[in-house]
């Protein structure tokens, strides 16, 4: 990618306003693929970032859906991806989008799997899936169970959702009295695995192999009853940067199993999200004022925590890389602190390395293709910012058109 490419998409489309190099996504996801060969199932978690141009492209790649709600898969849906290749989990799961799930099988196109995170919402499920005739000559839903493996994972604490005091999932007494009860039960749903994801943005696989060898015991010890159950789906979780490579989390997976006398399930599948999009994404801003700070010259830029959360919500650090100067572009940098443009102290960037700015100057935050846009807010009454794809030939095209903010 060009960063004159950046530049003329700001022209264009003015800013703040996210860009996408398409490109991008095809190496990542060859990077994933590569990481997890067939017959691994290869799904994209679309909280990530539900552009359906992002996932249509991805899913040109071999990388299916995951959704968790009825409006990401409508996401999914409209980016052409048909739903055997799209499985449904979260946490928030209400009736009418279980309800939804129910009638997409009774209509004989069922998801890939729905993940189920409690008894309750099993319950819930069973007694849709029962009011809508759904098995008997109905074809049938597959589920997986969400594992609770207690595992606290190499990312900083509000990210290890598998912890065990994490609100995710069912422990596994729970799943093992789960299982028993749907035995008894007919209800077209045929529980075919487990589902497991122990936190995001991991700088080490321990504890992502950990989780999944819990999730792959646990599962050979169900299938000896319930020979159906056959599927593991790890989660996601893996950084956007290098390290650690993708193919060492399936490696020390391998290696905890083969340690432990056991062996991958005959289905296995991963759903990362931040690693197949955030190296793709700039959300471009330009400078609005400039003043000398405590420390150093400090910039307020028309982005904010509205179009990127991150840094304000985690404290997280997205390089701002400075384009397209009116002053002196090979002049000295210095540390600049930059800072967004809505009125809270918490919507700062950081402090970066950038030559002297002056209004009007266009900068790029970078690796925000992932929960960026997503995480859009309309605080501070902020228009959705236009999102631009550049294609591999170096062509923009408009994604989605920016919003008028329309109270
Ligand atoms: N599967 C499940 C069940 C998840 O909860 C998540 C992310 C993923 C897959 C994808 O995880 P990834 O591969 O992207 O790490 N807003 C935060 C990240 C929250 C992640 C929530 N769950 C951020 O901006 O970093």
């Amino acid at each position: 990618m060009l960063l004159s490419t950046l530049v003329e998409a700001a022209a264009c489309f003015g800013t703040p306003c996210y860009v996408t190099d398409l490109a991008a996504l095809d190496s990542a996801a060859t990077k994933l693929r590569r990481a997890f060969p067939d017959p691994w199932i290869r799904q994209f978690s679309l909280k990530a970032n539900p552009l359906p141009a992002v996932v249509a492209r991805l899913a040109a790649m071999g990388v299916g859906s995951n959704v968790v709600s009825a409006g990401e898969w409508a996401a999914a849906t409209k980016a052409g991806v048909p739903n055997h290749l799209i499985s449904l989990e979260g946490i928030g799961k209400t009736d009418s989008e279980l309800q939804l799930a129910v009638m997409a099988a009774v209509n004989g196109k069922p998801l890939r799997w729905v993940t189920v995170e409690s008894k309750e919402e099993m319950s819930a499920l069973e007694k849709l899936a029962k009011a809508a005739g759904l098995g008997g000559s109905q074809s049938s839903l597959k589920v997986l169970l969400r594992l609770n493996p207690a595992v606290d994972s190499e990312t900083r604490a509000d990210f290890q959702v598998g912890s065990k005091v994490s609100k995710f999932g069912m422990p596994e007494w729970e799943m093992r009295e789960l299982v028993q009860r749907h035995a008894e039960t007919s209800s077209g749903l045929s529980i075919r695995g487990i589902h497991v994801h122990v936190g995001s943005q991991l700088a080490a696989t321990e504890g992502w192999a950990e989780g999944g060898l819990r999730a792959a015991l646990l599962l050979a010890e169900l299938a000896v009853d319930f020979e159906e159950m056959d599927t593991v789906d790890f989660g996601g979780g893996f950084p956007a940067g290098p390290t650690p490579p993708l193919s060492d989390f399936r490696s020390r997976l391998e290696q905890r199993l083969a340690m432990a006398g056991a062996e991958l399930p005959t289905r296995t599948a991963v759903e990362p999200g931040r690693c197949l999009v955030a190296a793709s994404g700039w959300l471009l801003a330009r400078v609005l004022h400039v003043r000398q700070g405590q420390s150093g010259p400090q910039v307020v830029v028309d982005a904010s925590m509205s179009e990127l959360i991150r840094p304000a919500l985690y404290g997280a650090h997205h390089e701002v890389i400075a384009l397209d100067l009116s002053g002196a572009p090979s002049a000295a940098r210095s540390a600049t602190e930059v800072e967004g443009g809505v009125c809270e102290s918490t919507d700062t960037f950081g402090v970066h390395e950038l030559p002297p700015l002056r209004r009007g100057d266009l900068v790029a935050l970078t690796m925000t293709g992932a929960y960026a846009s997503a995480m859009f807010s309309n605080y501070n009454g902020r228009p959705r910012p236009p999102e631009v794809l550049i294609q591999p030939d170096h062509k923009l095209v408009l994604g989605r058109p920016g919003e008028p903010f329309a109270p």
